[in-house]
């Protein structure tokens, strides 16, 4: 997430101010072999519109506000342009949003139309078809064979909020159970159930009670499914009893976690408890939902069907829009008006969701999204037999991330040589993400829409990078 980004980018600055003194030099070579426009360097100084919007934005936004250096100018399905005519290759996709591309045709010109009729009036005063339309789609597609309902809203954290609220009314319970390494947003509550401190909720407490963690599993580390469930155990006989508990909340492939995939068996006793203590299960597909893992929500690899799944990202194609859709029984637990807000299931953004859910289908999003995950795959297990440097590969479908380590025995994090890599890519042209508790996991989030040709090229340049930033580092090591 964003915080990511900025902590990734004061890392690398620090690499670049105290550990890699050259690597601003090497940057701005590369950089100076790239078409007209781009930086122009005047006694090592720059002058770029880049570096005049840094600064302005270091003047008026705050610091808190994390973000990398890439002012964007234009951006076309899986490449953008910055403010100085740079192109980059953009394996980002806006944090997992544009599983459909920068500007989609068919959602661009959906938004258009519907701006042509109105673009506000809130549901909740004068509703209209398309909502209604939307809300009937993702109840036909989200698992289970049972009736459903939808609610929609503007954020990812907001549609959890919205699934704790509705959980809690339908059983009228309080807590929660969450997994350590999740994240799910940063409102209070959705604070309170992610699993990691720095840089989300350290300084921002207190958090609304009776939210608890279970260990998520994580067989590189030694967490297996067994291990795990004994946690999951422990919180019960320990911490809280299952009987208080309104809901678990799972990403099924952990995002900013660093792409951890809950194994089939582990959801599946999930379920299990659930059934057996009436615990509302919550699928939190906001980051691997839409078509990103090769089916439509990610849960559905495990086979496991959920009382509420969480969408957001996607879902809009760019435009902001989240859901909760479920179980009707649940969905109908809230007394009338007690869910919704001004601006939730906007007609603009419900008008992006219908289009971006005619492109999964029409151009076979959820193929692509295997095709895609295998290249990747395929090209980061050659480089790691070159680079120890790679501790693990994992992911699911067009989800695909890498572990940086110290050394493959004692997998010591690696946040240096991944924050090098953001900066080496970046400099070749290349839009990267990190992600990870330890800040060492390169996650791949490239738009499922992207050419082979511009995939191909993407992880040249990824290739290219790691070697660069590892060779560096090693020599750093040595010296
Ligand atoms: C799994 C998951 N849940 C919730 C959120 C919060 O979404 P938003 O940033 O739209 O509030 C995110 C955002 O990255 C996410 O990855």
């Amino acid at each position: 997430m964003i915080p990511f980004l900025f902590q990734a980018a004061c890392q690398a600055r620090d690499i670049v101010a105290r550990r890699l003194p050259r690597a601003q030099e090497l940057a701005q070579r590369n950089l100076s072999h790239e078409p007209a426009g781009c930086f122009a360097i005047k006694r090592g100084r720059s002058v770029s519109k880049s570096s005049e919007l840094k600064a302005r934005k270091a003047a008026a936004v705050p610091s808190g506000v994390g973000s990398r250096g890439v002012y964007v100018a234009k951006a076309e399905n899986a490449e953008l342009w910055d403010v100085d005519g740079r192109r980059y290759i953009d394996f980002a996709a806006g944090i997992a949003v544009l599983n459909t591309g920068h500007r989609h045709p068919r959602v661009m010109e959906a938004v258009a139309q519907q701006a042509q009729a109105f673009a506000h009036t809130c549901f909740h005063v004068a509703p209209y078809e398309s909502y209604v339309r939307l809300a009937e789609r993702l109840n036909a597609l989200a698992p289970g064979d049972f009736p459903k309902k939808t609610l929609f809203l503007n954020s990812g954290a907001e549609a959890v909020e919205n699934a704790i609220k509705i959980a809690r009314y339908h059983t009228k319970r309080s807590a929660v159970i969450a997994f350590s390494g999740g994240f799910h947003g940063r409102t209070l509550m959705t604070l309170a159930l992610t699993g990691k401190v720095m840089p989300y909720k350290r300084g921002f407490g207190p958090f609304p009670a009776e939210v608890y963690h279970a260990e998520f599993p994580q067989p590189y580390h030694g967490i297996t499914t067994e291990r795990a469930l004994e946690d999951l155990d422990r919180l019960f006989h320990g911490d809280v009893d299952p009987k208080a508990v309104a809901a678990i909340i799972i990403e099924p492939v952990q995002g900013e976690g660093g792409f951890k995939v809950a194994p089939a068996d582990f959801l599946r006793a999930l379920r299990r408890l659930c059934d057996e203590h009436g615990i509302v299960m919550i699928a939190d597909e906001v980051q691997g939902g839409i078509a990103r893992t090769g089916k439509m929500f990610s849960i559905e690899h495990s086979g496991v069907v959920p009382d509420l799944v969480v969408t957001a990202k996607g879902l809009g194609g760019g435009f902001p829009l989240s859901g909760v859709t479920g179980r009707a029984n649940i969905m109908d637990a809230a007394h009338p008006g007690g869910l919704g807000g001004t601006y939730g299931g906007n007609p603009i953004s419900i008008a992006a969701a219908h289009a971006v859910l005619d492109v999964v289908e029409a151009e076979g999003l959820c193929a692509r999204a295997a095709s895609v995950g295998d290249k990747m795959r395929t090209r980061l297990l050659a480089l790691a037999k070159q680079l120890p440097c790679i501790g693990d590969v994992r992911g699911l479908g067009a989800m695909v991330a890498f572990e940086l380590v110290k050394d493959p025995k004692t997998k010591e994090p690696d946040a240096e040589l991944t924050a090098a890599l953001l900066v080496q890519a970046e400099s070749r042209g290349l839009i990267l993400l990190s992600c990870g508790t330890s800040a060492n996991v390169i996650r791949l989030l490239a738009p499922l829409t992207i050419p082979d040709g511009v995939l191909s090229e993407g992880l040249d340049i990824l290739s290219a990078a790691l070697l660069a930033a590892a060779g560096r580092e090693s020599a750093r090591a040595v010296a």
